[in-house]
């Protein structure tokens, strides 16, 4: 399904008060999106988010921007419907963007649940009912016929990773629901993405001591992924050589990339990478 269809006037991000979301935050109001609502839980983070959108927008046509940031947490379920609902009542929602997610590198207990509350939980918080309010605006004839949701999943996804278990079965399962919500909710003109990132720069990659290939900035994977967001490309992992060995670990017999997951860096009790423990702050 390809996408004809005008940029969106009106964009919902998860998770964007640093990193990728963010990222997207900012290229979107560069794009010429006049209505942008993001969350994140800590105010200061949020508050620069918002300031940085408007100072983005000053330097472009000068049309009206409303950003709206606020400080909330994905895995409160009554208070993330609550403001999906009021920010659609201000501008009709288009694009949803479902990114909010954590890794943790350390896998605890307390931090697995963490991990899986947010990563899983976290997203159906949010796109259970951008469902509901998609079709209720279609029946009511409310907004543009651009009703998108994006789902932020990962490379890790792909493939078993013992350097993060529970990071990559969140990612995992987002994978697999959301290419699966693809195919069912087409039929009700709802488009549905994926994206795979490889290793973006943000606070989760800035804590990481292990090897990063194909390391990408922010705002060249947001751009990335808004060109194919805009063209309603399913699947959206990149970049392609990371793609590519992950597709390759998957389809490998079981015992081979066992073996090559096997080779991988291993991780410390604190989370980071085994000889490169001073490289970076910890998690
Ligand atoms: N960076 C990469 O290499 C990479 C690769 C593949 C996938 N991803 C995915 O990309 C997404 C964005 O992460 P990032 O890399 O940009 O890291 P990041 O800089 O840490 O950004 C994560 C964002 O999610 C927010 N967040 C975390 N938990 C939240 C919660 N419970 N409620 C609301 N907001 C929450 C954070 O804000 P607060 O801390 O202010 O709440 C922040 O805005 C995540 O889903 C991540 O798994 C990242």
């Amino acid at each position: 399904m390809k996408s004809n269809v005008k940029n969106p006037n009106t964009v919902l991000i998860t998770g964007a008060s640093s990193g990728i979301g963010e990222a997207l935050a900012v290229e979107c109001v560069k794009r010429g999106v006049r209505n942008i609502f993001f969350c994140g839980r800590d105010a200061e983070r949020v508050s620069a988010v918002v300031r940085k959108c408007e100072a983005a927008a000053e330097c472009d046509s000068g049309k009206q921007l409303t950003v709206l940031g606020e400080v909330l947490d994905v895995t409160d379920e009554e208070s993330v419907r609550k403001w999906l609902e009021k920010c659609n009542a201000i501008a009709p929602l288009e694009v949803v963007f479902s990114n909010a997610g954590i890794g943790t590198g350390i896998e605890n207990a307390a931090n697995v649940r963490r991990t899986f509350a947010t990563n899983v939980d976290g997203n159906l918080n949010v796109v259970l009912p951008v469902i509901e309010i998609f079709r209720s605006n279609k029946a009511g004839g409310i907004g543009s016929d651009r009703r998108q949701i994006v789902l932020t999943a990962s490379i890790a996804g792909y493939a078993p990773l013992s350097t993060c278990p529970a990071y990559a079965a969140t990612k995992a399962a987002m994978k697999s629901w959301g290419l699966s919500l693809r195919g069912m909710l087409k039929r009700e003109g709802i488009w549905v993405n994926v994206i795979c990132p490889g290793f973006i720069r943000s606070r989760i990659t800035d804590r990481n001591t292990c090897p990063m290939p194909f390391f990408m900035e922010a705002d060249r994977a947001a751009k990335v992924m808004l060109d194919r967001v805009d063209r309603n490309v399913g699947l959206i992992a990149f970049p392609w050589p990371m793609r590519f060995g992950v597709w390759l670990m998957s389809a490998l017999p079981w015992r081979v990339s066992e073996f090559i997951s096997g080779i991988l860096p291993e991780k410390t009790s604190s989370g980071r990478c085994k000889g490169r423990e001073s490289e970076r702050i910890a998690f």
